[in-house]
């Protein structure tokens, strides 16, 4: 949650802070602040303006922020509600230290309570502020230690340095941290937990929660690593470990951002939401590219397990949270369907904390477009934990959950910014079918023909999706309908149950109704209790689907009870005519393409239904993009 951005260096540093929150503000919306310095100022007076709801609040306030060093903060509140007050950043008593944070330090009210003892007086209800008077407390200290100190060596350390260590030991919890103080011309990061990435300019530097935050300054970047400490000045840095006592430089490997500025706007769309549905041929397309090898009939991957490991997996778990477990989902069905391999699939927040039965024998896949949300990333460790392989279905390059994994595969579906995953969902499906080529032929589970017929299918996926994008009128005018509705049913069978739960959480997320998912035999166990006369249930029809009587007779049932049934199917005949009230078609494909291609109509159902109900549609309330606190 939340989006961080320091800057140091030659240029006014607040226009810089400001693009960089409003890049970032799909992180967290509740409120944002900014504090700067002028390096130069002989007077060191530190500015702080700070501001409850969106980012746009802190436009054209360029007098009262002026200076080259700061640093900022879009805040999703876990500790005190969203307000002035609580926003970021916090501060010592004397405006000195400035720091803003993203994650939870768990530990606070100990914290809080040992320094009360000392003094301290606190005026937010947030941890972060505990955070920084922790800090405040050490730099003191350490202040005084070290003028008291005859040895030179010891006079040479930088007590701020010292007190970020001696802080962050006390603290048990999530933390991306960035700080400066008035008296040093350096920004100090830290991270456990949160992600956080150094930009390298030329004579300037940047950090921040997502290289998009200053992508147009800088392509030179480094991610930081948990308990890294960056102590980052204009014209250089020093990362160090907060496991080392001796405060020794470590030296990394830097990347280079490979995506454009453009990834990160609108590009003349309304919505984000809109833009990244529209662009699914085109992520689909960099996804399979050069990845289908219809020559080798193969997919080119690198698995790193052996094949003895591979031959012999007894079970697969698939961990993940939200929209990426409903890939996993189908997932599961295509692996155990294809491959006969057990699968299990579960949220990441249940898994963690169950003791889960897990052996060297199993592989263990986690799905997340962030690569960073919390419970999914202390699942992989636990799989680690436990000497099981890992595998990783992951979007965003250089995040923490891809550098944790065995081994793993990137969709490549660019900058996600909308709160509400769309093009990732389509991408990860795509990935977990190369997964399932892959693990089948080396198996020998699937046949040389029908690798070859997947292979043709994957690769047309694009253009499949092209088409399913066409129904934008039926879609508006279904919109229409549902609009004022208090609640919806979706329904799906088979692999379609996968479908139906993305579809749910899509429109509950943007556009606030009340929205249900159960596999379609299930509701005649309860909910259709709750049917009435123009209840909407949306729900799948394929033709080949070995269940389409089945599927038929669910729809009746509603109907019977004068449901409104919309639904998405590959084909239109006068059965369906007279079972459905709206059918929104998509091309016909294959069971393990379906989740991806009928998805689509439904991400633009819940987005028009968003936007005529006149929803917040990028940034839904209470929601953040990542989740990287428990
Ligand atoms: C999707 O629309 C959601 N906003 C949410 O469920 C999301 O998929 C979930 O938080 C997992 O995120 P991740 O893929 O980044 O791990
Ligand atoms: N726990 C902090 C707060 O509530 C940080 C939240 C965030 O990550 O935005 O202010």
């Amino acid at each position: 949650m939340c989006g961080i951005i320091g800057y140091i260096g030659p240029k006014v540093a607040y226009p810089i802070l400001l693009t960089g929150l409003k890049r970032m503000e799909y992180r967290g919306y509740d409120s944002a602040g900014i504090s700067t310095i002028s390096i130069e100022d002989n007077q060191r007076a530190v500015n702080i303006v700070k501001k409850q709801g969106k980012v746009s609040n802190l436009e054209n306030k360029q007098t009262e922020l002026q200076g080259n060093l700061g640093l900022a903060h879009t805040r999703w509140a876990t500790h005190g509600q969203p307000s002035e007050l609580n926003s970021h950043p916090h501060f010592n008593d004397d405006k000195s230290l400035m720091l803003v944070h993203n994650g939870i330090i768990e530990n606070y009210l100990t914290i809080k309570r040992n320094l009360e003892q000392r003094g301290y007086v606190f005026h937010t209800q947030t941890d972060t502020e505990v955070l920084t008077k922790l800090i405040d407390y050490y730099h003191k200290k350490c202040k005084q230690k070290l003028s008291t100190t005859l040895q030179n060596y010891e006079q040479k350390k930088d007590p701020l340095e010292l007190a970020l260590r001696a802080a962050l030991h006390d603290v048990v919890g999530a933390y991306g941290i960035v700080l400066f103080h008035k008296d040093t011309n350096k920004l100090y990061a830290a991270k456990h937990g949160s992600p956080l990435v150094i930009g390298i300019g030329k004579n300037e530097h940047f950090v921040a929660s997502d290289p998009a935050a200053f992508l147009d300054h800088t392509r030179r970047v480094l991610y930081l690593e948990d308990e890294d400490i960056a102590i980052i000045k204009e014209n250089s840095y020093e990362l160090k470990s907060l496991c080392s006592h001796n405060g020794e430089c470590i030296k990394r490997k830097e990347d280079l951002v490979d995506w454009d500025i453009t990834a990160v706007e609108k590009n003349g769309y309304e919505h984000f939401m809109l833009k990244e549905i529209m662009e699914q041929p085109q992520t689909l397309a960099n996804c399979l590219a050069g990845r289908l090898d219809p020559q080798l009939n193969d997919i080119k991957f690198t698995l790193k397990l052996t094949l003895n490991f591979i031959k012999n997996i007894k079970r697969i778990s698939i961990i993940a949270c939200g929209t990426s477990s409903y890939a996993a989902m189908a997932g599961k069905f295509l692996i155990e369907k294809y491959l006969r391999i057990p699968t299990e699939v579960e949220v990441a927040s249940e898994w963690r904390y169950k003791n889960p039965i897990i052996s060297k024998d199993d592989l263990v896949i986690v799905i997340s477009q962030s690569g960073e949300t919390a419970d999914t990333l202390a699942a992989l460790k636990l799989a680690k934990q436990f000497g099981a392989k890992t595998f990783g279905i992951i979007n965003v390059v250089g995040s923490t959950m891809s550098r944790e994994v065995d081994s793993g595969i990137y969709i490549h579906a660019g900058p996600e910014i909308c709160v509400a995953s769309t093009k990732a969902f389509t991408a990860q499906v795509l990935c977990l079918n190369f997964l399932l080529i892959k693990l089948g032929k080396i198996r020998g589970d699937l046949t040389e023909t029908q690798i070859q017929r997947m292979i043709s299918n994957l690769l047309n996926t694009p253009e499949l999706v092209k088409q399913s994008l066409n129904n934008i009128e039926q879609i508006k005018a279904a919109a229409n309908l549902i609009k004022d509705k208090q609640s919806i049913f979706y329904l799906g069978r088979g692999i379609n149950f996968a479908t139906a739960k993305e579809g749910a959480i899509k429109i509950k997320e943007i556009s606030y109704i009340h929205a249900e998912d159960f596999a379609s035999g299930e509701m005649k166990h309860g909910p259709i209790a709750l049917l009435e006369k123009g209840f909407p249930v949306v729900t799948f029809v394929n033709k080949n689907d070995p269940l389409y009587e089945k599927n038929l007779s669910s729809i009746q049932e509603a109907k019977a009870r004068g449901a409104y049934i919309i639904v998405v199917a590959d084909h239109i005949d006068s059965t369906l005519q007279s079972y459905a009230d709206t059918i929104l078609q998509v091309p016909k494909v294959p069971d393990y393409l379906q989740p991806l291609i009928n998805t689509i109509p439904l991400q633009l159902l819940a987005y028009y239904t968003a936007k005529l109900r006149g929803c917040e549609i990028d940034q839904p309330k209470n929601l953040a993009k990542s989740v990287t606190v428990e």
